[in-house]
């Protein structure tokens, strides 16, 4: 179960930020060293496979109705932004009926939309409005847990003979009390609450207000199985499906074993490896079930699995086409990991996937509502936004889905809070000040230069940096050499370009410090050079002679074969 303890660690260098396993150095390359990825060059791909989505967090993109919050009309409003942007989808994270303990993952009903953020004539309106405009619409679903305010809860919990009782995961003390299991939630010490009126404990691996539902049980399946019916009924394209490492525990209640390490911010907390409370075969089965009923749907619906692994090897599980059933696209964090911008370990990323999933459709990702902002995370030497555009390059050009992350294509940064008191994520005031919660990435998106950035009449639900002044929509739309245009000049090459959306990649070895790779479709070829050096770098190549975009220097013909890179230069080459 190496995999399950190290999806666990990783899933933590995002939520509690305490630092994720080291990678082995990445060995020397030989030159054109990686698998070619031959199903990336199907052009009867179905859409999904190398489109661009974008993930809007509700509650933070734009507010239409001035209470600090935003809400799905915002959306529909900004769509044409995202028409301008040159995106294929949107992933829009929860918006369902919610107390909003952890915003939104916590569902109270499963079928409707949170006043907060409009209706269902609201949601129906911005799906019209999307396709209108060939933007296709991903929701989330949280399979997992549901909120303990919904009446599937309120149920199980009236008392031990509740028909309902089983829909939910409970266990009797252990022998002497306390806890049935050492099992530590990823947000708590413990996963289990004692509900005193029952005696028993409940089990839930995110917020004890996040019990978790027991998928052992055929009727919580088929109720789930309606849930997909129902959004797959409004014209949703699929489904991005929450949490899925933790759908099922052993039932066997074994303690898991405890590691070397305590918990940033934790009293004495010992880390623990998860093998008995995730990645157990039971989820990839039920995740096989629910691709049955989506693929029964027309349009090529696709559904995106949340796991983080350590490696490719961990995705394989959840492909569909293995001793286990499956999903379309595993979502893959590969290039989360790397803590420094360092093009070996990049490049021994990319390696590991071309080389694991061999041809498999994959995603890439570099920011989400659960992690620090992109540009935050690594030293950049005080060229913050050069090294904002690097990061656009290699995630706009890698052969897969990109994920982009609302405010990622302006710059925004992170803007944690500066005090306890105005902490919003439970866990940043649990862990604080180590952990300080996800508040920080999660800040509001940032149109313009009036007063709340555009976001809002009202007061912001989080604080908009102060940034915002000038590092927002309005103002980098007019600024030619701003990092909102290089999103949108890549991604419109990449938009008109069957090689940058179909094409096959090799990895170049070309300089241990630069990572660059080729994309080929066809007779056509595409180079892409990255210098993650803070130091200029020359690198030799033949074959290219056009620069179509980069993050220094104007478009060019090359007159040369030594190409001579800037520090943390990014080129894209034809
Ligand atoms: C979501 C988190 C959420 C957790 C529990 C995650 O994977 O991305 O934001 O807190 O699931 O639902």
């Amino acid at each position: 179960m190496e995999t399950a303890r190290a999806l666990w660690r990783l899933f933590l260098v995002g939520v509690l930020g305490c630092g994720g396993a080291p990678l082995a150095p990445a060995e020397s390359l030989p030159r054109e060293a990686s698998a070619e990825r031959s199903s990336a060059s199907n052009t009867d791909a179905p859409w999904w496979q190398g489109a661009v989505f974008y993930e809007v967090y509700p509650r933070s993109f734009q507010d239409t109705d001035g209470d600090g919050i935003g809400d799905l009309p915002g959306i529909t409003e900004r769509l044409d932004y995202l028409e301008w942007l040159g995106v294929d989808a949107i992933w829009i994270t929860p918006f369902y009926p919610s107390p909003q303990v952890d915003f939104g993952y916590d569902v109270s009903g499963y079928t409707d939309v949170d006043p907060t953020f409009g209706t269902l004539e609201d949601f129906d309106r911005l799906i019209a409005e999307a396709h209108g405009r060939h933007i296709r619409v991903i929701v989330d679903v949280v399979l997992n847990h549901s909120s303990d305010q919904h009446p599937w809860f309120v149920e199980a919990r009236s008392g031990r003979d509740s028909p309902r009782r089983d829909w939910y995961v409970w266990s009797d003390p252990a022998t002497g009390g306390g806890p049935p299991t050492n099992w530590a939630s990823i947000f708590e010490p413990s996963a289990w609450t004692l509900d005193e009126r029952s005696g028993q404990y409940y089990y839930h691996a995110f917020y004890p207000e996040q019990p978790d539902l027991n998928l052992r049980n055929p009727e919580v399946v088929s109720a789930l199985e309606d849930v997909l019916r129902f959004w797959l009924e409004r014209g949703v394209d699929g489904f991005r499906l929450d949490a899925v490492a933790h759908l099922f525990e052993s039932i066997e209640l074994e303690d898991n074993p405890l590691l070397d390490a305590l918990r940033p911010g934790g009293d004495e907390e010992p880390l623990q490896e998860h093998v008995h409370t995730m990645f157990l075969p039971e989820g990839y089965r039920l995740l096989g079930r629910l691709r049955r009923l989506v693929d029964a749907y027309p349009g090529d619906r696709v559904l995106i699995s949340e796991a983080y692994t350590e490696d490719a090897a961990g995705l394989l599980p959840f492909y569909d086409d293995g001793p286990t059933d499956g999903v379309h696209l595993p979502f893959n964090f590969l290039l989360m990991a790397p803590e420094a911008l360092s093009a070996p370990r990049f490049r021994e990323r990319i390696r590991d996937a071309s080389e694991t999933l061999q041809g498999r459709p994959t995603t890439w990702v570099l920011g989400n509502h659960d992690q620090p902002r992109i540009v935050d995370r690594f030293d950049h030497g005080g060229e913050r936004l050069r090294v904002a555009k690097l990061l656009a390059l290699m995630l706009l050009t890698l052969d897969g889905a990109p994920f982009l992350y609302y405010g990622d294509e302006i710059g925004m940064v992170t803007t944690e809070p500066q005090s306890i008191e105005d902490v919003r994520d439970p866990v940043g005031r649990r862990y604080w000040p180590e952990n300080k919660g996800r508040d920080g990435e999660r800040t509001p998106m940032q149109w313009d230069g009036t007063l709340h950035a555009g976001f809002t009449d009202g007061t912001p639900w989080l604080p908009i940096p102060t940034s915002a002044a000038g590092r927002n929509v309005k103002a980098l739309r007019a600024s030619p050499g701003s990092v909102l245009m290089f999103y949108r000049r890549a991604l419109e090459l990449r938009g008109a370009s069957p090689v940058l959306r179909r094409g096959a990649l090799t990895l170049l070895d070309v300089d241990p410090e630069v990572l660059a790779y080729r994309r080929q479709h066809e007779a056509e070829t595409y180079v892409v050079l990255l210098n993650f050096a803070d130091e200029p770098r020359t690198v030799s190549l033949e074959g290219v002679s056009e620069v179509l975009l980069d993050n220094v220097r104007e478009p060019s013909r090359l007159e040369t074969a030594a190409i001579q890179l800037a520090p943390y230069e990014a080129m894209l080459l034809r």
